[in-house]
């Protein structure tokens, strides 16, 4: 890769990040008993609006955390969308519950919220809403489906910390909520997730469940769970990032509008809906669309950039076309057309909170030239 590649994602680590490592080092706290678990824990609950905070290794670990903390049973139906990452359909399966899917918006690429009532059935027992690529799902018809039908709701919030639906915080709708801190998050603890809730019960069910299970006689366990903690070392990092969420969610907002700018002249692109009745996007990343008179599918384009110079990757690939799903015997039969069509169609550009006023330039030019 040549020096001035674009990469896809670059994180700013400028605050007090080395700070609070070498306090970890000199202190000797580096396991996840250190205080800065804690500290992070509070701080993340409290600026999205929830009672706790749950720290884990990743934003997977935590959906398979919150899943499995809902005891949902046995051949209970969860519905989600059908675009969205495998970490959402693995902890459904994994948890012994039935994924079902719905499509959708081909606008916001959001879960279409006006098919989900029609999935439900007697043995549905929650919807698991995905906020995708800076916008937030649609959630007050879920949350009338949901008080309808005595439904829970898991919120995965992994994309979108610093997002709000309503002026309400994401991370703040679900029974039970994830968060994700992989360094292409607003923020980012290189690997880190969090479980979010209002519930003791369902935080001591998840403070259990990423600690192994282990109970008041050691080594003794009644269920199995993981080791899913989050290191002290993760967590200092973690801190130093809160205190900058707030520029960095503006720092999103200006780079995916002036994105809009510099694209608004380039033909054959769908590009991110800027705002929606209930909010402004966040542009987690900004993705683009190729319209269908684009004689190239994404895959190609990808490539063409990376030869540009130009780091990108794919919009996600629907859960009813995963291979591992279908060995399972799911979606059989199934088709959602939109999901298809943005998986064929879509991949997002360089939308690192590093990235310069430059380096989106030479995005842009990079796509002029491709789509001509
Ligand atoms: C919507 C969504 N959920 C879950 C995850 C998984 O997070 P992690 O990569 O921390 O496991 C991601 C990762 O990007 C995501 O985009």
């Amino acid at each position: 890769m040549t020096p001035d590649f674009i990469p896809v994602n670059e994180p700013l680590l400028d605050g007090n990040e080395k700070k609070y490592l070498a306090e970890c080092i000199e202190s000797g706290w580096i396991s996840s008993e250190g205080p800065f678990v804690r500290r992070l824990e509070q701080g993340v609950a409290q600026r999205v609006g929830r009672n706790f905070g749950i720290a884990v290794c990743n934003g997977s670990a935590a959906l398979d955390v919150a899943v499995a903390a809902l005891q949902l049973g046995l051949g209970a139906d969860v519905i989600l969308p059908t675009f969205t990452i495998i970490s959402c359909a693995a902890a459904i399966v994994r948890a012994g519950a039935t994924p079902v899917l719905v499509d959708v918006d081909p606008m916001t690429w959001n879960m279409d919220v006006s098919q989900v009532e029609a999935k439900i059935t007697s043995r549905t027992r929650a919807i698991m809403v995905v906020h995708t690529y800076g916008l937030p799902v649609d959630m007050d018809p879920v949350l009338t489906l949901a008080e309808k039908h005595g439904l829970k709701i898991i919120e995965d919030a992994a994309e979108v910390i610093g997002q709000t639906y309503k002026g309400r915080p994401c991370g703040s709708f679900g029974d039970i909520s994830t968060l994700s801190f992989y360094p292409n998050k607003h923020i980012t603890t290189g690997e880190g997730g969090m479980v979010l809730t209002d519930d003791p019960e369902l935080t001591e069910r998840c403070r259990s469940l990423r600690n192994l299970c282990f109970q008041k006689k050691r080594f003794v366990h009644d269920e199995l769970g993981w080791n899913f903690r989050m290191s002290n070392l993760q967590a200092a990092l973690g801190v130093a990032q809160m205190e900058r969420l707030g520029e960095f969610v503006a720092r999103k907002r200006e780079m995916g509008q002036r994105y809009n700018e510099l694209f608004k002249d380039v033909n054959g692109l769908q590009l991110p809906v800027a705002k929606t009745r209930y909010t402004d996007n966040i542009y987690w990343v900004y993705g683009v669309v190729l319209n269908d008179d684009i004689d190239f599918d994404a895959e190609i384009a990808i490539n063409r950039l990376t030869n540009l110079g130009v780091g990108t990757r794919p919009f996600f690939w629907p859960m009813h076309e995963q291979p591992v799903l279908r060995q399972l015997g799911l979606f059989r039969g199934e088709s959602y057309p939109i999901a298809e069509r943005l998986a064929r169609r879509g991949f997002y550009v360089p939308s690192g909170l590093a990235l310069t006023e430059n380096q989106q330039n030479r995005t842009v030019d990079s796509i002029k030239t491709l789509c001509g």
